[in-house]
C-alpha cells in the first residue's frame, strides 16, 4: 500500500487498486511543528473511506479535535485549502467527557457525559488503578469483585464486597469503620491490603464515573462504532487527577477492542502525545497502564483485515516506548530534537544527508510542514494537506468559540450532578443499612460467644475440682488402708504402732494417721477383739505424742 502520493505531495490512505487498508500511523516531530494539522488531514481520509473516527484523549486539556466542528478561519490555513482545491468545511462531532464532580457550573458545550461499567472492567484497568500487576493477587480479588456485584453496585458497593471477600474483623472482633474509607472496618494488621485498595478507588468517589452495569450512562458501543458519519472525540479537561485521565484512555481503548465485532464499520483511533501513555521508562502507576496500553495496541495491530487502524503522534521519537514504536506499519518524521536527531542517524543509519531536513531550520514558520517516511528516507519529502475544517490554533478557547458559533448547544449539567449525587447517595444509604444490620448481628454473636466462653470455663474449673478430689478420695482410701492395716498387724508390738510409727511408715502426718483411727474406731466397732480400741485416739495413751 502506498499511503504516500508521491507526485502530489499529499498524505493517501489508498492501496492503487483503490482499496484501504487499516495502517498503523505514527508521527513525531518537535512541538508545534504540524503534527495535528497533518494527523487531522489524515483522519479525513479514513472518515471519507467510511472508517468510524475515535479520538481518545485530550493531552492538551482542550477539544484539540473537537475544532473539527468549526470552519477554518486562519488566513494561513484557507490559503492553503484554496491552493489545495479545498472546501472550507467542517464535521460533525460527539464529544464525550467521564462524569465528574468538577463539571463547572454554567453553561458549557453539549457533551455526552458517560461512565465505565465496574463489571465490564478487565485485568489491565484494575491493575493501573491498583498499581500492581497483572497477575498479582489484588488484580485477581478485583477482577472477581467486577464478576461477582450485581447489576446495581456501584463504587461504594464494589468496595463492600471486597471487604466481605478479604477482611472487616479481627480476631472475630468487631473493627470501627472508618467514614473517610467508604466506611470500612480496617485495622493496620489483617486488612491492610484492603486499606491500600480502597484507597486507590478513592479518587473515583469524586470523579464518579466508576459506573453500575445498569446506568444509563454507560456508552452504547453498538451506537458509536456503527456511527460513521460523527467523529467522536473523548475529552478528560475537568478532571484533575492526571492518572484518571489516562485511566480512561486505556478503558476507552479496551472497551472498544471488547465490543469491536457490534461494529460493522472499519474504525480508527487516534491517540495525540503517545509518549505520555507509553514513556520510553514508566515510573510508578505509568508502568503499568504503558504495559496494558502497549498490549491494546499490540492486539489492535494484531486484528488483520478489517481490525483497527491507528495514528499515533508524539513529539520525541526516543521519548516514546521502544515496542510501541516497533508496532508502526508507517513512521513520519518532522524536524526533531538534538536527542532524537541522534538516536535515527544511529539506529536508523541515516546519512548527514538523509537526516539533514530533520534537524529544525524554521523557526518564523513560512514553508508548509513536511514529512519524511521512515521506510524511504530517500524518497524525498511530503507535505500533507490541511484539514477543510478548523484547526486548534494556540490563541482559541474552545468554550469560547462554541459558544460564539453554536450558542444554541450550550448547556447546563447539573441536573446530571444532582441525579449523580442522588444515585451515589442512595447506595451509600443501602449498604449503610445492610452494614448496620451486619453489625448488630455480629455484635449478638459476639455477647453470646464471651457468654458461652464464661459458662464452659465453669464448667472446666468443676469438672477439675471433681477430678482432684477425686484423687484425694482415692489416696485417702489407700492411706486410711496402710493405716488399718499396720494397726491391725499382730506380728508389730505396740510401740511399732504408735501414730509417729504408723505416720513415719506411710508418710503422711501425725494428726491425719490420727483422725483416720478415729474414723476407723468410730465405724467399726469391735472393742472385744482387740483390733482397734474402743476409747478415741485421743483418749487412748497408746495414740503417743501428737
Ligand atoms: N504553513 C503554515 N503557515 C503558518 N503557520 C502554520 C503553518 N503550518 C502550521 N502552522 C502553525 O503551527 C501551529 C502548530 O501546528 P500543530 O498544532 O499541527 O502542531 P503540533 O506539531 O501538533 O504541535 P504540538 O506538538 O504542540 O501538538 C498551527 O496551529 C499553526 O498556527
Ligand atoms: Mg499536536
Amino acid at each position: 500500500m502506498e499511503i504516500i502520493e508521491r507526485e502530489r505531495t499529499n498524505f493517501s490512505i489508498k492501496n492503487k487498486d483503490k482499496t484501504v487498508n487499516s495502517e498503523f500511523v505514527f508521527i513525531f516531530a518537535r512541538p508545534r511543528y504540524g503534527k495535528s494539522l497533518a494527523v487531522e488531514s489524515l483522519l479525513e481520509l479514513y472518515h471519507k473511506a467510511g472508517y468510524t473516527i475515535l479520538c481518545l484523549s485530550d493531552v492538551k486539556g482542550e477539544w484539540e479535535l473537537g475544532y473539527s466542528m468549526f470552519e477554518p478561519e486562519k488566513k494561513y490555513h484557507l490559503d492553503r485549502l484554496r491552493k489545495d482545491g479545498t472546501k472550507p468545511s467542517k464535521k460533525d462531532v460527539i464529544l464525550y467527557h467521564p462524569f465528574t464532580t468538577n463539571i463547572p457550573k454554567g453553561s458549557l458545550p453539549d457533551m455526552k457525559i458517560y461512565g465505565f461499567s465496574l463489571k465490564e472492567l478487565g485485568r489491565s484497568e484494575f491493575s493501573m488503578i491498583s498499581e500492581t500487576a497483572w497477575e498479582s493477587d489484588t488484580t485477581r480479588l478485583l477482577i472477581n469483585a467486577s464478576n461477582y456485584i450485581s447489576d446495581n453496585a456501584g463504587i461504594y458497593g464494589f468496595i463492600d464486597y471486597i471487604e466481605g471477600n478479604i477482611a472487616g474483623k479481627k480476631d472475630g472482633k468487631m473493627v470501627k469503620r472508618d467514614p473517610n474509607l467508604f466506611g470500612l472496618r480496617v485495622t493496620g494488621g489483617t486488612a491492610k491490603s484492603l486499606q491500600d485498595i480502597a484507597s486507590y478507588f478513592l479518587p473515583f468517589r469524586k470523579d464518579y464515573f466508576l459506573l453500575p452495569e445498569n446506568s444509563k450512562f454507560n456508552l452504547n458501543w453498538k451506537e458509536i462504532l456503527n456511527d460513521n458519519k460523527n467523529y467522536h472525540v473523548f475529552g478528560s479537561c475537568y478532571l484533575k487527577d492526571e492518572k484518571l485521565k489516562e485511566f480512561c484512555v486505556l478503558g476507552l481503548l479496551n472497551a472498544i477492542i471488547k465490543n469491536r465485532k457490534k461494529g460493522k464499520k472499519p474504525i480508527l483511533i487516534y491517540i495525540p502525545e503517545i509518549r505520555y501513555l507509553v514513556p520510553y521508562r514508566p515510573e510508578g502507576y505509568k508502568k503499568f497502564l504503558a504495559y496494558a496500553i502497549k498490549s491494546k495496541i499490540s492486539i489492535m495491530g494484531n486484528m488483520g483485515k478489517g481490525g483497527i487502524a491507528g495514528v499515533f503522534d508524539s513529539q520525541s521519537y526516543t521519548d516514546t516506548d521502544e515496542d510501541v514504536v516497533k508496532s508502526q506499519t508507517k513512521t513520519f518524521f518532522g524536524e526533531l530534537g538534538a536527542k532524537d536527531i541522534d538516536s535515527i542517524s544511529k539506529s536508523l543509519r541515516w546519512s548527514k544527508d538523509l537526516i539533514q531536513p530533520l534537524i529544525k531550520s524554521d523557526v518564523d514558520r513560512k514553508s508548509q510542514p513536511s514529512f519524511i517516511s521512515m521506510a524511504e528516507p530517500s524518497a524525498g519529502s511530503w507535505t500533507p494537506r490541511f484539514p477543510s475544517h478548523a484547526h486548534a490554533e494556540e490563541s482559541y478557547d474552545f468554550d469560547e468559540v462554541y459558544r460564539k458559533i453554536y450558542p444554541e448547544k450550550m448547556k447546563s449539567y447539573d441536573d446530571i450532578k444532582i441525579l449523580m449525587k442522588k444515585e451515589y447517595m442512595d447506595e451509600v444509604k443501602k449498604i449503610e443499612e445492610k452494614r448496620k444490620k451486619e453489625d448488630i448481628k455480629l455484635k449478638e454473636e459476639s455477647i453470646v460467644k464471651d457468654k458461652s466462653n464464661k459458662d464452659s470455663n465453669v464448667e472446666e474449673i468443676s469438672n477439675q475440682k471433681k477430678k482432684i478430689n477425686e484423687i484425694k478420695e482415692k489416696n485417702r482410701n489407700r492411706d486410711m488402708k496402710l493405716v488399718y492395716e499396720i494397726y491391725q498387724d499382730d506380728r508389730l508390738d505396740k510401740n511399732q504402732k504408735s501414730v509417729r510409727k504408723i505416720a513415719e511408715k506411710v508418710g503422711i502426718s501425725k494428726s491425719t494417721v490420727a483422725n483416720y483411727l478415729k474414723d476407723i474406731a468410730n465405724f467399726v466397732d469391735t472393742p472385744n477383739n482387740g483390733v482397734v480400741s474402743s476409747k478415741t485416739p485421743q483418749e487412748d495413751d497408746s495414740w503417743g505424742d501428737f
